[in-house]
């Protein structure tokens, strides 16, 4: 990420509680084999902790009490609810629609295996769905973002004590903003799919506004950090343009509502909306490899020759990440994990492995496989590469540290998170103001609260993990981080060998 933690990322304090790492690097062998499932039940958990609004009876995370009761209040409408994109208390739609997109494709590809979890899959969706369906109630508006970051920032501050600026920002037809409406119609069509049976008026609402939110992206084009740039940049600023979420929303679209307008729409502007572009990425800003497979199932299944070009852009991504080909966007570290630059890496490892086993699954059902030069890439051979990936998460890496809060016997215990840090509500009732905080982001100590099922930024290039808040880029978590993760561990608990 951006400089998410204006304040609490300058200071250097001189007592980091550095992890030792070298104390770390003993001798246990690689463990056998993980718990994929309870990693899964952990990674679901973990949307709860994020939940902003009115908390349900059922709430799991109990530390957690209700915050942001006013959210949307100055601008007169209700936009209480949704989720705090990571360790801060700002509602930004622009990953919020990304993470219910991809919490959505886990269950539509992977739910099958969830178990007993898929119900509270479900729930994390429908959490991400009900704010999304309040920010788009307006017809011709999208509400894009409670909250001034830079307010947000300059404190540490419980969300249950929040008394910074709750700032709505929106887009309109005067302030387009294609890439957050684009990827917010996504998250609505995707999650039509997930919904479909189980709560079919339910679905058909999420369909019909993602039909509004898509045209009215499409006909009012522009960036949102053009229209927005002081309030979304440098956070979640549109680095990438707003052409891959176009072609996006269109595909899930396409997906949810088998409309032959949307596959003209997909076929008409793929070229103009550079479908090919930057194909080895795919996070809350660059579309572009997921577009790629999503579309490329139905040339696999053999319905769609009209999409065929989709398929060579996802088998050349597919060829770009797999560790063992030269070249220069993709990493892996001496211990495996693969690595690109910007902050909060396990946002690409998680997204570029969701990516990997997803076409997997297409690639088996059709028995094919990727001409890679000298490599095939086989659909076991994608998996295994996956795997590898969730394993490092989950512990086998050279500091034998798992890296979700909770699982395994050593994970991070100073995540970069206000809530998780300070002490809870029932622990400590007086507020803490702006600044009270300090001490607690400062302290060498564990977080109080642990948040069961975060999974952090993660080790550097080298493997190394600071395990201290201040290095917000390793240790804070994120909900984009987990939402793809959901449907590898879905996977591979079922898959485990
Ligand atoms: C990785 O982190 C370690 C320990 O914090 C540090 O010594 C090293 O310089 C870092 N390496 C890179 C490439 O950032």
């Amino acid at each position: 990420m951006a400089p998410k933690s204006l304040a609490f990322s300058g200071i250097a304090p001189s007592n980091f509680a550095v992890f030792l790492v070298a104390m770390l690097l003993c001798s246990r062998p690689i463990r056998a084999g993980h718990d994929y499932h309870d990693a899964l039940r952990k990674g679901i958990l973990f949307f709860e902790g994020q939940r902003s609004g009115k908390l349900p009876p059922d709430q799991r995370i109990r530390w957690r009490r209700d915050s942001a009761l006013r959210d949307g209040s100055s601008a007169g409408v209700d936009l209480t609810g949704g989720y705090y994109d990571a360790g801060d208390n700002v509602k930004f739609g622009f990953p919020m629609a990304f993470t219910t997109t991809m919490l959505s494709w886990s269950i539509i590809d992977f739910g099958k295996t969830m178990g007993p979890e898929l119900k509270n899959a479900v729930k994390a969706v429908r959490w991400g769905t009900d704010y999304l369906l309040k920010a788009t109630a307006i017809p011709g508006v999208v509400f894009v973002q409670v909250g001034d970051a830079y307010s947000d920032h300059n404190c540490w501050e419980r969300p249950e004590d929040m008394d910074t600026l709750r700032t709505v920002y929106k887009i309109d037809k005067a302030h387009p903003g294609s890439d957050v409406a684009g990827e917010t119609a996504a998250a609505l069509a995707a999650a039509s799919i997930v919904f479909r049976k189980r709560d079919p008026s339910y679905s058909r609402r999420l369909l019909d506004r993602a039909v509004r939110v898509f045209a009215f992206a499409n006909k009012y084009r522009g960036a949102y950090s053009s229209s927005l740039y002081h309030a979304v940049c440098p956070f979640y600023c549109d680095f990438n343009g707003y052409q891959d979420e176009l072609l996006w929303g269109a595909a899930w679209l396409h997906k949810a509502s088998r409309r032959r307008a949307y596959r003209e729409y997909i076929v008409k502007n793929e070229v103009v909306l550079r479908a090919g572009d930057t194909i080895n990425e795919f996070g809350w800003d660059n579309k572009h490899a997921g577009i790629n497979v999503l579309i490329s199932k139905e040339v696999l299944m053999g319905k769609a020759e009209y999409f065929e070009s989709f398929k060579q852009n996802a088998d050349g991504f597919i060829c770009s990440i797999l560790p063992g080909i030269s070249h220069p966007q993709v990493q892996y570290s001496p211990g495996g994990l693969m690595f690109k630059t910007g902050g909060s890496n396990m946002q690409h490892v998680t997204s570029l492995s969701f990516l990997m086993v997803a076409y997997a699954n297409y690639l088996s059902h059709s028995r094919k496989v990727v001409p890679c030069g000298e490599l095939t890439a086989s659909p076991s051979l994608l998996r295994q590469v996956a795997k590898r990936q969730v394993d490092y998460i989950l512990g086998d890496n050279p500091l034998r540290l798992s890296y979700m809060v909770g699982y395994g016997p050593r994970f991070p215990h100073r995540i970069h998170h206000r809530g998780s840090s300070l002490p809870s509500v029932a622990a400590h009732p007086s507020p803490f103001r702006c600044k009270d905080g300090t001490s607690y982001f400062l302290s060498p100590g564990p977080n109080p609260n642990l948040l069961v099922g975060a999974v952090v930024g993660g080790p550097n290039i080298t493997d190394a993990f600071p395990d201290s808040r201040p290095f917000f880029q390793q240790s804070e978590p994120t909900t984009y981080i987990n939402a793809p993760l959901l449907g590898l561990l879905s996977f591979f608990s079922s898959h485990p060998s």
